[in-house]
């Protein structure tokens, strides 16, 4: 007993007592890798495989992304550091995967750090491992990343929110290719590629003295730099229809249609949040859409509600926003009305909504109907 309870207090995942049973200690390795696996994923670390990628594509005719698909070509036959820039939501970690997956390194470690989501005095260790004793708290020795990357690839996500120490450090192993683990001295070989990504201007903020220039040059070998989805608009159609196969495949299959004005729509609107906001778009209108076709007023009230025209859809948000907004919003239908003398068609007009968003509006507002006089 008391060597079980010291083994599990020290981190085993199982304790088996002589003679092994082999069966046990399968079943037990098995655990233990389900265990590793799902600590990876709760701790801003990703590790791949190569059929989840595959699931994953990347969609685009546009000359621009087709310029993309090119360079992932021409990457997948070297080593050479990549930087990946975008907006937020334009695919930018899905590049990565895809330069990885292309490569003849497939089948080594993909490891994914986001660098903003670990506190710099932690981010040393996660990327480099630590000794035995290197600092309060490292009871054991540990592999960083950097090292369980090994001839695989390490992508370095928001690499602009990397602190000027880190930067200097990263810089110093970018350019020895070696490294050390935190309070350790025996010099571990840099192998794998290295993928940095950023939502920011790498540039604006060399200027502004927030990133190092020469971090910048040894992650910028090769650059690659994803478009806003609102200037490849050519591709949204595309986009859509193979955003709703994955959607029918992940959550419900029941999609058979959009209708064409939906699509019109969806290609006028801006996307800030670029793809992954179109995707939550489309997965909101899937679970309110009640038979196979997504209607475009569904679309249009979701629109209007990220688009800043505040008019809500459902009782529950307009629970969360406050009276005053409310009071505006009902306000501004009012007016609306009065100024197109209850006119409906004209009131709609007014507002920039449908007729069945009007009437779900009114009756949402407790608006009574009124006969036009
Ligand atoms: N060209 C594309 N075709 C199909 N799906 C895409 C495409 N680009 C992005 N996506 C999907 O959009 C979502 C966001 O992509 P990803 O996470 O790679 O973006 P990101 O640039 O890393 O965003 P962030 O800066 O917010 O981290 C993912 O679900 C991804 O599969
Ligand atoms: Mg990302």
């Amino acid at each position: 007993m008391p060597t079980t309870i010291k083994a599990i207090k020290l981190g085993a995942f199982e304790y088996i007592p002589k003679p092994i049973d082999v069966d046990e200690l399968e079943k037990a390795i098995e655990k233990s890798i389900e265990i590793i696996k799902l600590k990876h994923k709760t701790e801003h670390i990703s590790t791949i495989t190569e059929r989840e990628f595959q699931k994953n594509e990347i969609i685009g005719k546009t000359k621009e992304m087709n310029e993309i698909f090119k360079t992932i070509g021409i990457l997948s036959t070297n080593r050479v550091n990549v930087l990946i820039e975008g907006e937020t939501g334009t695919g930018k970690e899905l590049v990565a995967k895809a330069i990885h997956f292309y490569s003849s390194f497939k089948d080594r470690p993909f490891v994914a750090i986001n660098c903003s989501a670990i506190v710099d005095s932690l981010l040393e260790s996660e990327l480099f491992g630590h000794e035995k004793g290197a600092f309060t708290g490292a009871i054991s020795s540990k592999k960083g990343l950097f090292e369980i990357a090994e001839d695989g690839t390490i992508f370095l996500d928001e690499v602009g929110e990397l602190s000027i120490e880190l930067q200097a450090k990263l810089l110093r192993v970018l350019q020895e290719r070696e490294f050390q683990r935190v309070g350790g001295s025996k010099t571990i070989k840099l192998n794998a590629r290295i993928i940095a990504a950023t939502n920011k201007d790498l540039v604006s903020l060399i200027k502004k003295g927030k990133f190092r220039e020469d971090l910048y040059y040894r992650l910028s070998v090769a650059n690659i730099k994803i478009p806003p989805l609102r200037e490849r608009k050519e591709d949204i159609p595309l986009i859509i229809k193979y955003l709703i196969k994955k959607i029918n495949y992940e959550i419900s299959n029941k999609i058979k249609n959009i209708e064409e004005k939906a699509i019109k729509r969806l290609i006028t609107y801006s996307w800030p949040g670029n793809i992954r906001e179109l995707e939550n778009v489309l997965i909101k209108v899937s679970l309110q859409t009640k038979g196979d076709t997504i209607l475009d007023s569904v679309i249009e009230i979701l629109l209007n509600n990220s688009n800043g025209l505040n008019l809500t859809i459902s009782e529950d948000d307009a629970k969360k926003r406050d009276g005053s907004q409310i009071e505006t919003e009902k306000e501004k239908i009012l007016s609306a009305l009065n100024q197109a003398k209850w006119h409906y068609g004209q009131a709609c007009e007014i507002l920039g909504i449908s007729r069945p968003t009007l009437n779900k509006k009114m009756k949402f507002y407790g608006i009574q109907l009124k006969p036009r006089q």
